[in-house]
């Protein structure tokens, strides 16, 4: 049940506002603010001083609580699913269609979540490493050699090829319509994500109607595509992520119709190349400006090891991790620590308050993957891919994508420090990026075919679903 604006100020009143955690003064405007300048880290560091739980007035949610503390995290990610939502107030809802998992609650979405989750799991895993090393490859042979480029449109392309073939296995001629359908359709939906006052028909060239046309051009090759997988004699014999989602059946034995096809697999394209990109881009920031990890990671791959490498995935997703907070809506009154935040109001997960916390991670803003060396990092206090039910359904895929390619970049790029300025961030609607895209210069890179290598070693600790 979604709860009215006069259901939300009724309850309000009953929970005496004194009961909530302290009020931020002026949050939605540091917020948005924040978000345009690219400062996120401004609105944790402004929470703090009020408290690990505080009340603002968030754009786009409205009254909600913000908490940055292990404990109260925990509470959140752990609550029941019919206390806490996350689909229906979700931004991404419009854009990714109303099937999409981003958009469901409860048992639809634990129903869907089922479905989902094992073409990215388990011993699948292992046949995605190739096609990561196969893609970065290709992409390194188009890089120039001894010049600065930012990484961050070779890493979308990288990571939006290889969850394609992931998806829908063998290549063919659709890819290259989804190929030029889908970059666009993510920009404009990220633009319309951040600013849902556009989601309007303000003629065929506005915003939202340039989306919905890319929308139907998505759906027409989706379509064909599905047609062509049911006509496959060999369909269950295969083991792309459609060919899986198309035997997949509900408790109750039926099928994903096309529309929810169509919206989930819309879902995983989106969700499954942006994010991916832009932590590999960072990757490349971070390590040109710290060479003594840059030089221990690159002896570290060339003897096959890889724990330095995991611990520096970590440390980067904790300093820069892409998406900064998550959120849920309150539908059942809801005990957070030693208060009830009512239902209407919104809770928020603040990621980078967390990742920030000098209690947490002494030396916080120190780039210092050696913390993750003897410990994994913890649940409720690292948590780029969220956390609970609706934790992030690809994150051992990104995991393994992004220790491939950073592999596949130390061990076959000579990379050139820098002792230029941090690339600030740059918001693009769903997920941070660099804001100079992550510049690269490689004094030489090795285009070796894999076949002629004695071996690309595949670590075991990347197959962990961490
Ligand atoms: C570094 C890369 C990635 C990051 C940082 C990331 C982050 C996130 C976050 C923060 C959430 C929301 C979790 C929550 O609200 O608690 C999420 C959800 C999700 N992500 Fe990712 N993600 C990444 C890569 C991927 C990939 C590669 C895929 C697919 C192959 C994917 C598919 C999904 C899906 C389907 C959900 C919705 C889960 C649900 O609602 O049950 N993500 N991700």
């Amino acid at each position: 049940m979604v709860h009215t604006r006069t259901n939300f100020w009724h309850n309000l009143s009953v929970h005496k506002i004194d009961q909530l955690p302290p009020k931020v003064p002026f949050a939605g405007a540091l917020i948005t603010l924040a978000y345009l300048t690219g400062r996120p880290d401004l609105v944790s560091r402004r929470n703090r001083r009020f408290g690990k739980a505080v009340r603002a007035h968030v754009p786009g949610f409205g009254e909600s609580v913000g908490v940055s503390d292990p404990t109260l995290v925990k509470q959140v990610f752990t609550a029941k699913p019919d206390v806490l939502h996350a689909g229906d107030s979700s931004p991404l809802k419009r854009t990714l269609g109303r099937n999409s998992i981003f958009a469901l609650d409860e048992d639809l979405h634990l129903r869907e979540r089922r479905l989902i989750l094992p073409p990215f799991h388990g011993e699948r895993m292992g046949t995605y490493t190739r096609i990561f090393e196969e893609e970065t490859l290709a992409e390194m042979a188009t890089w120039p050699v001894g010049e600065d480029f930012p990484t961050l449109e070779p890493m979308m392309r990288i990571t939006l090829n290889a969850i394609l073939r992931a998806v829908f296995g063998a290549e063919d001629d659709d890819f290259d319509d989804l190929r030029r359908i889908i970059p666009p359709l993510v920009k404009l939906g990220s633009m319309l994500t951040a600013a849902p006052f556009l989601q309007k028909d303000w003629g065929p060239r506005s915003p939202w109607m340039r989306f919905m046309a890319l929308r139907d051009q998505y759906n027409d090759v989706i379509d064909h595509v599905v047609a062509k997988h049911r006509a496959d004699e060999h369909l269950a014999e295969r083991s792309d992520v459609l060919a899986l989602l198309l035997q997949a059946r509900y408790d109750d034995g039926t099928a994903m119709s096309r529309e929810q096809i169509s919206d989930e697999l819309l879902t995983i394209l989106v969700a499954g190349h942006e994010t991916t990109a832009a932590s590999l881009a960072w990757a490349v920031e971070r390590l040109r400006r710290h060479p003594e990890v840059l030089d221990r990671l690159v002896e570290e791959a060339e003897h096959g090891g890889s724990q330095l490498r995991e611990a520096t995935i970590w440390e980067i997703q904790r300093t820069r991790p892409v998406i900064v907070a998550t959120e849920r809506h309150v539908v059942k009154d809801f005990e957070l620590g030693e208060w009830t935040v009512p239902a209407g109001m919104h809770v928020i997960v603040d990621f980078l308050g967390l990742h920030t916390d000098a209690a947490l991670f002494p030396e916080p803003d120190r780039f210092h993957p050696d913390r993750f060396l003897d410990a994994a990092p913890d649940t409720y206090s690292w948590v780029p891919f969220g956390g609970g039910v609706r934790r992030c359904a690809g994150a051992a895929f990104a995991k393994l994508e992004m220790d491939v390619v950073l592999r596949m970049l130390l061990t076959r790029c000579e990379i050139v420090p820098t002792s230029a300025k941090d690339e600030r961030w740059r918001f693009r609607g769903v997920a941070f990026q660099p804001r100079k895209g992550g510049v690269l210069r490689a004094r030489s890179i090795d285009l070796t075919p894999l076949d002629d290598l004695a071996s690309e070693p595949q670590p075991e600790s990347a197959l962990a679903a961490t």
